[in-house]
């Protein structure tokens, strides 16, 4: 299969890139921020409003996998104007590219949707409530996707895992920060299914691979707090959890409002891929093993003059 990336230097983009190499032709999309990377490369400001049309011409995939995004919630809380056009104008256009040529589409969107007050796993028929720009915004670009191409995926997303910048994921604040003897806070009530950047890589070819279309939320199949995730960062890595100090997201100085509940339900994903979704502990597992084989300096040495 011929797999255009979007969003190919960023966590997501530059593992599932990585990772999909193996089995695929990739060309991913960055904006000159990449070097000796194993896949071929356009060059493209998505912004541009031909760009979306002109990477589809240009690299003729099968399946287009947009994980490009303005994904800081607190940076698109102060620019909205931005998070909108990459958000949901961008993907509404990619989406319209890929429908006019039938080339299959993964969306990728998020958690955030909703906005927490559920009594348990929100799935996929349960009505989103977007707490701020980021969310709203993600909102508009999955409706707008599945409402100008009903045969794309739309994935609610959560994930951890190695980054270029080695600074993008939670798990990566963790081990930064308790690996210098920081002190920092865990939120104990906001939960979510984190799950592991390269195990995401592996359901979302699988979805490609079996045909699915619409709506799911691929997710970790187990919920837990921010702060009990980096305590269980930090016994896997041998660092310190008492450097975590347990608090509410609400006294926190963060500039977005944070849902307190992001458990999704996995149960559509898993019967539709007729598959068990690794568990949590796997993937911790396969992250520390990455680590001890230098898989974070590899990545690292993707990004230019690195
Ligand atoms: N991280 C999570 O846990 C999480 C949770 C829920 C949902 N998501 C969703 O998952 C997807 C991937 O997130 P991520 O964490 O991998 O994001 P990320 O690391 O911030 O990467 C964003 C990517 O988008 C690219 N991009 C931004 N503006 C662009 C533009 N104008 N033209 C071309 N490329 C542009 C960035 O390129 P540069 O490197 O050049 O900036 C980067 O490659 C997003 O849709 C996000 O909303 C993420």
């Amino acid at each position: 299969m011929r797999l255009l990336i979007t969003g190919s230097s960023g966590l997501l983009g530059l593992n599932l890139a990585l990772d999909a190499t193996r089995l695929h032709q990739v060309i991913g999309v960055d904006r000159d921020t990449l070097a000796s990377v194993p896949f071929e490369l356009i060059k493209a400001d998505l912004l541009n409003p031909d760009a979306a049309y002109h990477i589809v011409s240009e690299a003729k995939p099968d399946a287009v996998i947009h994980c490009a995004a303005l994904a800081n919630v607190d940076t698109c809380e102060t620019n909205p104007e931005l998070a909108y056009q990459m958000n949901a104008s961008l993907p509404a256009r990619l989406a319209d590219a890929c429908a006019r040529r039938q080339i299959r589409l993964i969306h990728i969107s998020t958690d955030a949707v909703f906005d927490g007050q559920k009594d348990g796993a929100y799935i996929e028929g349960d009505s989103p409530n977007p707490q701020g720009v980021y969310a709203q915004t993600k909102l508009e670009g999955e409706r707008a996707v599945l409402q100008i191409n009903p045969m794309a995926i739309v994935a609610r997303v959560n994930f951890y895992g190695w980054s270029l910048s080695g600074k993008r994921s939670l798990a990566e604040f963790f081990i930064n920060n308790l690996s210098t003897g920081k002190n920092v806070n865990g939120f104990t009530d906001v939960l979510f299914c984190p799950m592991l950047v390269n195990r995401l890589s592996g359901v979302l070819l699988a979805m490609l691979e079996r045909g699915l279309r619409g709506l799911y939320h691929v997710v970790g199949p187990q919920a837990m707090s921010k702060y009990q995730f980096g305590v269980e960062i930090a016994r896997k890595f041998g660092l310190k959890e008492s450097l975590i100090s347990p608090q509410s997201v609400d006294k926190s100085s963060l500039t977005a409002r944070r849902s307190h509940n992001l458990w999704l339900s996995t149960h559509k994903l898993s019967t539709d891929l007729d598959m068990t979704l690794p568990s949590f502990s796997t993937g911790l597992n396969e992250f520390y093993t990455q680590y001890q084989q230098g898989y974070p300096q590899k990545i690292r040495s993707y990004q230019q003059n690195s």
